[in-house]
């Protein structure tokens, strides 16, 4: 249409996220856990590095991948509702309430309105007060009236609520890029009223919702993402089995001084791991896909911004380990197509998709690569080497010949290049830390459910360096939250818990249940 404002999308557009190369002091809405240390440079001058960047960009792009149902040696044991609950947490804590005026008249947010809390304002938005048409009546969220059809187990899915140009009418436009994502968001609407029961204000379905997620992103998430080693660490009372008071969490790296900060390290490296879980597409039921992420048609893949078909309600089955998944052999009589599969996201490893490295036009423009876009945001963004963050951090850095360009499949052949092999040598003793986190990553057994009994599956989750920067900001900012359940109730279980308090299991499965 034209003469329409370009919705914001994931990342792009983050105020302040263009900051000057040249000044070292300049932070705008960021901050920095390792301030003293020196950016890292691949080159002699600022084209020599740029060019090295690109190349390594190149090397972490994979060829083509056909868009299947099935097992593939990419993925892990992850489900793939995980790599979008990343996504939406990273736009929960870089949402920016600053009107569409107050960003004009202040492009690289010298005043920083955003709070890096888990606080959902990209699902609340500013509130029934302040955005009443997001709200029926003040208490509930108001679904929007297309009905989603084509899962049996999803039937009261509908479409978020969009205005005439197809446009979702949510707290933050970005959690409608991509199907999934919208679909996710709706779930948060629904799970918020699950819980407005009758003579519940807003105000308490809101903080035990909030309370809900901060649950899930502290127990469920964390230790999904990050290695057992390194969580131990840093919430040692989730490994122990025991409560926040008795073991409380020990940040040797994420101070906060006067408030919660977003950390360049994590928001311009370590926190985009995610980028190499995504999948070339994904199946959405029985009967729609599975779909490549981008097409050039509309509607033909799951770019977001628009009203989709009303067939593609999503069966959360094949995203969430809600049900024993079938497991996907090659051979199964129950599901020969391997169409209600649980898809699993692919490995935490130096390689992205394809299709991420040519990224569509309403997503991004020039450089189209995401691994050339997060290795050169980075670099601008005076990020010092991995090797320089595991050595402040006490750690002996990797070796060169074991930072890995390529697929962690297990296969050799997958593997392209080491580090020192790319760009002439450029990144020699100093490995962009993007890259440098996702070579680290370590290896665990996962075990899942499967209608057949239980399978081990090999997978990858954030390593030493990756892994601390990861659950020590995201810990942190939990605990610098005053309105937090860490903060206000530090013993606080679930609602799925006994009256005794005994803390039991509740997992991103458990919500989406709730809010189905
Ligand atoms: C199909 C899925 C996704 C696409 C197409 C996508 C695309 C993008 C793009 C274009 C950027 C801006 C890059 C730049 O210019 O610096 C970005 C930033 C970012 N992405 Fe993603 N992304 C996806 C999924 C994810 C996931 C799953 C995660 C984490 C689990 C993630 C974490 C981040 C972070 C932390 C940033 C930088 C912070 C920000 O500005 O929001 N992304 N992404």
């Amino acid at each position: 249409m034209p003469n329409q404002p370009q919705p914001r999308p994931h990342g792009v557009g983050v105020r302040g996220v263009n900051l000057s190369r040249s000044s070292v002091l300049f932070e705008g809405p960021f901050g920095r856990i390792f301030r003293a240390l020196p950016p890292a440079d691949y080159g002699d001058n600022d084209d020599e590095s740029e060019t090295a960047l690109r190349a390594l960009a190149d090397v972490m792009t994979a060829d083509p991948d056909p868009v299947r149902d099935g097992p593939d040696a990419e993925e892990g044991g992850i489900p793939a509702a995980y790599t979008y609950l990343g996504q939406f947490i990273d736009h929960d804590l870089t949402f920016d309430p600053a009107s569409s005026l107050q960003r004009q008249n202040d492009p690289d947010a010298l005043v920083d309105y955003r709070t890096p809390r888990f606080d959902l304002d990209c699902v609340y938005g500013r509130g029934p007060d302040d955005q009443p048409y997001l709200y029926d009546n003040g208490l509930k969220f108001n679904l929007g009236l297309r009905q989603l059809t084509g899962a049996a187990s999803n039937p009261n899915a509908t479409d978020l609520p969009r205005s005439r140009n197809g446009r979702a009418i949510i707290g933050d436009p970005r959690n409608d890029e991509n199907v999934i994502i919208s679909q996710l968001q709706g779930l948060f609407f629904r799970f918020h009223n699950a819980l407005a029961t009758p003579g519940r204000s807003f105000g308490e379905v809101q903080r035990q919702v909030r309370y809900h997620y901060q649950w899930i992103v502290l127990n469920d998430f964390l230790p999904t993402i990050v290695s057992k080693d390194v969580l131990a660490d840093i919430v040692p009372h989730i490994s122990k089995g025991t409560d926040v008071l008795s073991d409380p969490p020990v940040l040797d790296y994420y101070k906060v001084r006067n408030e919660a900060y977003m950390p360049l390290e994590f928001s311009a490296a370590a926190y985009r791991f995610g980028h190499s879980m995504v999948r070339p597409g994904y199946r959405l039921s029985e009967t729609i896909g599975p779909l490549p992420i981008f097409a050039a048609q509309p509607n033909a893949g799951l770019t977001g911004f628009h009203a989709f078909p009303a067939n593609w309600a999503i069966d959360w089955r094949r995203f969430v380990d809600l049900a024993p998944l079938e497991p996907g052999d090659e051979h199964n009589a129950a599901d020969p197509g391997n169409k209600n599969r649980l898809q699993l996201a692919y490995r935490i490893d130096t390689s992205i998709v394809n299709p991420l490295g040519s990224l569509p036009s309403s997503i991004a423009v020039s450089p189209a690569n995401l691994a050339a876009r997060n290795l050169l945001r980075g670099w601008r963004m005076r990020l010092p080497s991995g090797q320089a963050i595991a050595r402040a951090m006490g750690l002996p850095p990797m070796q060169d010949k074991d930072i890995k360009i390529g697929k962690f499949t297990g296969d050799a052949a997958d593997i392209r290049f080491t580090i020192d092999q790319v760009a002439g040598g450029a990144f020699k003793g100093g490995c962009p830390l993007w890259a440098y986190i996702l070579a680290e990553t370590v290896e665990e057994s996962v075990v899942v459910k499967t209608t057949k009994g239980n399978r081990s599956i090999k997978t990858r989750k954030l390593g030493p360096v990756g892994g601390r920067i990861v659950a020590e900001t995201i810990v942190g900012i939990i605990l610098a939250d005053s309105s937090s359940f860490l903060a206000q109730d530090p013993l606080w279980t679930p609602w799925r818990h006994a009256p005794s308090g005994t803390p039991k299991e509740f997992h991103l499965r458990d919500l989406v249940s709730k809010a189905l």
